[in-house]
This record gives C-alpha cells, sequence and structure tokens, in this order.
C-alpha cells in the first residue's frame, strides 16, 4: 500500500507582523523566513513523520531543488516530483502575533499537471493505493477521474475552497477532511453538527471529518459522530496546523487505528504543530506525538 499524494509544493515566504496588514496599510514585518510549504508537501511531510510511505507527485521550479532534498530528508518519496522550467508556487505568508495568518498563493508549476503527466505518475498505483488530494494544483478532475478508474481509495482536502470543488465526484471520496469554512460552503450550513448531517446524506460512503481550530475535530462514520477537544498549547504559529492533522489523520487510518484513535493522534500532532514557526519545520515526528499522548 502507497500513498500517492497529488499536491503542491510551494516556497512560503513568512513575514512577522504585529497585525495583519489591512487595506492601503504599508507595515514593516519584524521577520522574514523562506521555508518549504504548500499544503501538498506539508501534508506529504505529515504522512511520512507519522511512518507511513508516501509518494509525492508535484512539480517545483528548477532553482528550487533545495525544497525537494527537503522533503526526501524527512522521508518523503520524491521520485515523482518533477523539477521543470519556469517559477515554483509560493506563498506570501503573513503572520501576526497571535499566531493567525493569511496568505497569498501564486500556483506556479503547482498549476502544470495534464492528464498525461498525472497517468504517468500514477501508472503503478493499484486499488491497494491511496490518492491523497488538496486543491493547490491544476486537473484535479483528471486526478479523480483516474483514481476512480484504477480503483484507489482517495482521501481529499478540499483547501484553499473554490467553488468547482462542489463539480467534482465527491461521493467517490473514501474520506473527506474540511475546516469550517469549507465545510460552510461546501454544505451551505453553518452549524457543524448540521454540516455532518447534510454532507453525510450528499456522500453516504464517505468519512467526513471536520477541524475545529481551537475547538479541535469532528468524525462521521456511517451514522456515528466522534468528538475530540483540541489540546490547549502555546500558539506560535498556526500555518500548516490543518495540513498536519490531514496527514496524521491518513497515516492513522491507514495503520488501522479505530476513530477516536486516529482523531486523537491528528489532533495531537496539529497541536505540536502550532507551538513551532513555520509550516513544514512545524510538523511533529511520530515519537513527540505518542509522548504528547501518553
Ligand atoms: O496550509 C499551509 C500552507 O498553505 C502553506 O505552507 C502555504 O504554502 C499554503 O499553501
Amino acid at each position: 500500500m502507497t500513498v500517492y499524494n497529488f499536491g503542491s509544493i510551494n516556497i512560503d515566504l513568512i513575514y512577522r507582523v504585529p497585525h495583519l496588514v489591512k487595506p492601503g496599510e504599508t507595515l514593516s514585518s519584524r521577520s522574514m523566513d523562506t521555508v518549504l510549504g504548500g499544503k501538498g508537501a506539508n501534508q506529504s511531510v505529515a504522512v511520512a513523520r507519522a511512518g507511513t510511505l508516501v509518494k509525492h507527485v508535484g512539480r517545483i521550479g528548477g532553482s528550487d531543488q533545495w525544497a525537494v532534498q527537503q522533503m526526501a530528508d524527512l522521508g518523503v518519496d520524491v521520485s515523482l516530483v518533477e523539477v521543470i522550467e519556469g517559477p515554483s508556487g509560493h506563498a506570501i505568508i503573513q503572520v501576526d502575533d497571535a499566531g493567525e495568518n493569511s496568505i497569498i498563493l501564486h500556483g506556479g508549476a503547482n498549476q502544470s499537471f495534464s492528464r498525461d503527466v498525472l497517468e504517468n505518475h500514477l501508472v503503478n498505483a493499484n486499488e491497494a493505493d491511496w490518492l491523497l488530494i488538496q486543491n493547490e494544483c491544476n486537473n484535479l478532475a483528471e486526478a479523480f477521474d483516474i483514481a476512480i478508474a484504477k480503483g484507489m481509495r482517495i482521501a481529499f482536502n478540499p483547501a484553499p475552497m473554490t467553488a468547482d470543488v462542489r463539480d467534482l465526484p465527491l461521493h467517490k471520496c473514501d474520506v473527506l477532511i474540511v475546516n469550517e469554512t469549507e465545510a460552510e460552503l461546501l454544505s451551505g450550513l453553518t452549524d457543524p453538527d448540521a454540516v455532518l448531517v447534510e454532507l453525510a446524506k450528499r456522500y453516504p460512503q464517505t468519512q467526513l471529518v471536520m477541524t475545529l481550530g481551537s475547538k479541535g475535530a469532528l468524525l462521521q462514520s456511517e451514522s456515528q459522530v466522534y468528538r475530540r477537544d483540541a489540546m490547549s498549547v502555546e500558539v506560535v504559529d498556526t500555518t500548516g496546523a490543518g495540513d498536519t492533522f490531514v496527514g496524521y489523520f491518513l497515516a492513522s487510518l491507514i495503520d488501522g487505528l479505530d476513530h477516536e484513535a486516529c482523531l486523537n493522534r491528528a489532533c495531537a500532532a496539529a497541536a505540536l504543530s502550532v507551538t513551532k514557526a513555520g509550516a513544514t519545520p512545524s510538523i511533529p515526528a511520530a515519537a513527540e506525538v505518542e509522548a504528547l499522548l501518553q
């Protein structure tokens, strides 16, 4: 069993600011760091750090190969990452004193996938494998199509949410992981419990997971709802917490953990991630997560 993660690789430019910049305002940052990021790369690193084999299907510009090396150093199989001409995806991230962020994305190489490229990368995948997807690369519909034809299991985290996500065959997802904003846009409802009921009606074969930030997470499987409160930690930077949750949740599910244990492990990993700066640099190792859970 292999997890194929068709996902973005971004160069994150992180600016620490006293508050998120307002319209028309010019604001000096206190510091600037350049780190590996992208919801795709972050989730691959989280799956790998949780101890599960993950092959990243991605693309990056030639001047940023250091980022691919970092993914490899953190345990991700990068044999399906292509270095192409042109700019990499990047993100301009403001992080304020409360650890909250706002992000501007530039798609770059993440938006250059054709059906042929995806078919080539997934040529050896089969029904024992998973396809993990976020929403920072182009041609998601083709990726779904290929995975469904191969009988692969699909885990989808529609982040960042866009209107065209609704046109994807979401009923074919084995696992759908959304935050509150994504859940609201998908269902048209705001109350988390009502959202779960609505999404469970629409996608009866899908395990639904909703992350609630500092309020924890919910999981609906068949007619059962599981809840987990967030752990109380000192927040330094929330960037990448959702990605850490997704990677650890999927790895735990694949490891055969029950629903509650999957939620516990993913929430603990996400809690640890917000105590450090940066997305990928803050994703904890499995031993740190186990220690917290003890
Ligand atoms: O989820 C956090 C990520 O969102 C950052 O690493 C940034 O690259 C954006 O994709």
